[in-house]
């Protein structure tokens, strides 16, 4: 059993100086951070994003997230702005992307960026990415660790079912906490929340007004496409199965424990639901069901973020 993951480590001073070590070298790893788990790569290097693009499939349209161990390295490669002190302040490290100008001197690859004079960073809570961080001299491209438009992984055998073999490292740093992407902010101009996440725009209401109008943005997130967070399988929202062999997503203490039956949070918490989001998404899909219906989740606060997805899978 134990030879078959034989590419998945716990995190120690060996594995840690493996995996800088790696990464000093040009390749990709899997890495855990407190949202979902993410592929990394050096940022500063085209061949390193290029294999990141390589492995997920992913059009080269669609622009990386750039992580940073402080806002200070970031400020090499971007243009912080006021808003931008005033979130950072407040949520970092943590489970927050924004979208920036591009520093004119910066040194990203323009790869990595899909050519926007824009750049999307963050600076991630979790332990292992962090201490990997400050061991290296350049920031992380790190999409998350999953094929293009399916599932992203919120533990290490997860990313295992991505890639298997084809990453040399996957750092094992046990489930993700938050379990759904970081929100996805843009600071360039009046403030819009491009991807909503466990930050909501109530959190921000202290700081700023979020532009809610629909403009047409030119960049929007080139990610934000319709068909995103597959599990594979058909996704019915808002209806009940009519038999047990449909799995059901439900969410709150009203509902049964049938075989069928996975809810979110039985308590009824929306930051429990996104946490179990995923996780029950793949859990049904290895126990081979072969549709998955979800009752209504509440639209308001991290609620707002599991619909989006949801709606997404639903495609
Ligand atoms: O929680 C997360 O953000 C995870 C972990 C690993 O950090 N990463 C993640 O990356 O979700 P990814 O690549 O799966 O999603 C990044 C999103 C995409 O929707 C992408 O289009 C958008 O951010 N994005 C990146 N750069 C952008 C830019 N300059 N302008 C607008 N959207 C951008
Ligand atoms: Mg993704």
């Amino acid at each position: 059993m134990k030879k078959i993951y034989s590419n998945i480590y716990s995190f120690n001073k060996k594995t840690l100086k493996k995996t800088v070590n790696s990464l000093n070298q040009g390749n990709i790893a899997g890495l855990p951070t407190e949202t979902v788990y993410g592929l990394a790569g050096n940022a500063y290097s085209d061949r390193a994003v290029k294999k990141i693009f390589k492995l997920k499939k992913r059009p080269s349209k669609n622009p990386l997230i750039i992580h940073y161990d402080n806002y200070k390295s970031a400020s090499k490669d971007v243009l912080l702005n006021k808003n931008f002190f005033k979130l950072y302040k407040k949520f970092c490290p943590g489970p927050i992307t924004f979208i920036l100008k591009k520093n004119k001197k910066t040194r990203i690859s323009s790869v990595a960026t899909a050519k926007l004079n824009t750049v999307a960073i963050r600076f991630p809570r979790h332990r292992v990415i962090k201490t990997i961080l400050k061991f290296l001299d350049y920031p992380l491209a790190m999409p998350s660790a999953n094929l293009s438009s399916r599932l992203s992984p919120v533990n290490a055998l997860d990313v295992f079912d991505e890639f298997k073999k084809k990453l040399k490292i996957i750092i094992n740093g046990g489930n993700s906490r938050v379990g759904i992407e970081s929100t996805v902010i843009d600071l360039t101009e009046k403030p819009k929340i491009l991807r909503p996440g466990v930050i909501t725009s109530r959190d921000f209401k202290n700081f700023f007004k979020i532009d809610l109008t629909k403009r047409n943005y030119k960049i929007k997130s080139p990610g934000m496409m319709k068909k995103h967070y597959s599990p594979g399988i058909p996704i019915i929202v808002g209806k009940k199965p009519k038999s047990f062999s449909d799995a059901y997503i439900v969410f709150g203490k009203k509902f049964k424990n049938f075989k069928n039956y996975f809810n979110l949070s039985k308590k009824g918490d929306l930051k429990e639901a996104a946490a179990n989001l995923y996780k029950i998404m793949r859990k049904i899909k290895k126990k081979g069901f072969k549709k998955i219906y979800v009752s209504r989740i509440p639209n308001s606060g991290p609620g707002i973020a599991i619909n989006d997805r949801l709606l997404r899978a639903s495609q």
